[in-house]
C-alpha cells in the first residue's frame, strides 16, 4: 500500500529531508532528532518512540496537501496526531512568531516612522489572533478529543463544530507582507528587512499547511473516530 505514496517506511530518513527540507519542521514537531545516519524511517521512528504511520501520513500529505486516502486513516494514531499539532502550536507561539517580531523591530525603525509603528501594531494584533485560534484548539478541541479517547463526557461537543468554525489564519500575514512591500520607505540597506520578509513568507506557508493538516487529516480522522466510538457504545 505504501508504494502509492512518495515516502515509505523503508525509505532512508535522510533522503526525506534532502527531498524536501520543509520536512525538518515536521520531524522536530514529532520530537525526532537528527543524527540518524542511514537508518530507515521506520527504524528512526521506532528508536525514538514516534508513531510511524502518523509521521508518514503527515510527510506524504505535505507533498500535495490535497487529501488523505481513506485506507491510510487506519494507520494514523489520534494521540500522535494531536501531539504533533500541539507541538506545532508551541513552535509558532513560543518560537517562530516571537523571533519574527524581534527581527521586525531590528529591521524597521519604530522611533521615527509612523509606518513602522503601524506595521508592529498590525503584527501584534495578528499574533493575538493566532494565539486565540490555537488556544481554542488546545483548550477546547484537543480536550474534547482527550475526553473521547478516555471515554469521558464530551459535553455535547463534536468535531463538526470545530470544522465549521475553523478558519485560515495566514491571510492577515499576507496583508502585512503587502504593507511592507508596498509602503515601507526604502533604505539603502534592506538586508534585514528582506530577511524578515523571507521569514514571513515561510511562516505564512507553514501556517497554511498546518491548517490544512487540521482540515484534511485531523477532521476526517475524528469523524471516523466519532463514528466508531458511537458504534461501540451501541453494542
Ligand atoms: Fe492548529
Ligand atoms: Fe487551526
Amino acid at each position: 500500500m505504501d508504494k502509492h505514496f512518495k515516502y515509505a517506511s523503508t525509505d532512508k530518513m535522510s533522503d526525506l529531508i534532502c527531498g524536501n527540507y520543509n520536512l525538518l519542521l515536521v520531524m522536530s514537531r514529532f520530537g525526532l532528532s537528527l543524527g540518524f545516519g542511514d537508518q530507515t524511517v521506520e527504524q528512526v521512528c521506532d528508536q525514538q518512540g514516534v508513531h510511524t504511520g502518523t509521521f508518514l501520513a503527515v510527510v506524504n500529505f505535505m507533498e500535495d496537501e490535497c487529501c488523505i486516502r481513506e485506507d491510510y486513516q487506519e494507520k494514523i494514531s489520534v494521540e500522535a496526531l494531536i501531539d504533533y499539532l500541539r507541538q506545532a502550536h508551541s513552535y509558532f507561539l513560543d518560537f517562530n512568531l516571537p523571533a519574527i517580531r524581534r527581527k521586525l523591530i531590528d529591521a524597521i525603525d519604530c522611533s521615527k516612522d509612523d509606518i513602522a509603528f503601524l506595521i508592529l501594531k498590525f503584527y501584534d494584533e495578528y499574533v493575538n489572533e493566532v494565539r486565540a485560534h490555537m488556544e481554542y484548539e488546545n483548550q477546547v478541541v484537543f480536550q474534547y478529543v482527550d475526553a473521547l479517547l478516555k471515554g469521558r463526557d464530551t459535553q455535547g461537543y463534536n468535531i463538526r463544530i470545530f470544522a465549521a468554525r475553523h478558519n485560515q489564519i495566514e491571510t492577515k500575514l499576507t496583508e502585512l507582507k503587502n504593507i511592507i512591500v508596498k509602503y515601507y520607505p526604502a533604505k539603502t540597506n534592506n538586508n534585514l528587512l528582506n530577511s524578515v520578509l523571507f521569514d514571513i513568507y515561510s511562516c505564512e506557508k507553514d501556517l497554511s499547511s498546518h491548517c490544512r493538516v487540521e482540515d484534511y487529516i485531523f477532521v476526517p480522522l475524528m469523524l471516523e473516530f466519532e463514528k466508531k466510538t458511537e458504534e461501540n457504545a451501541r453494542e
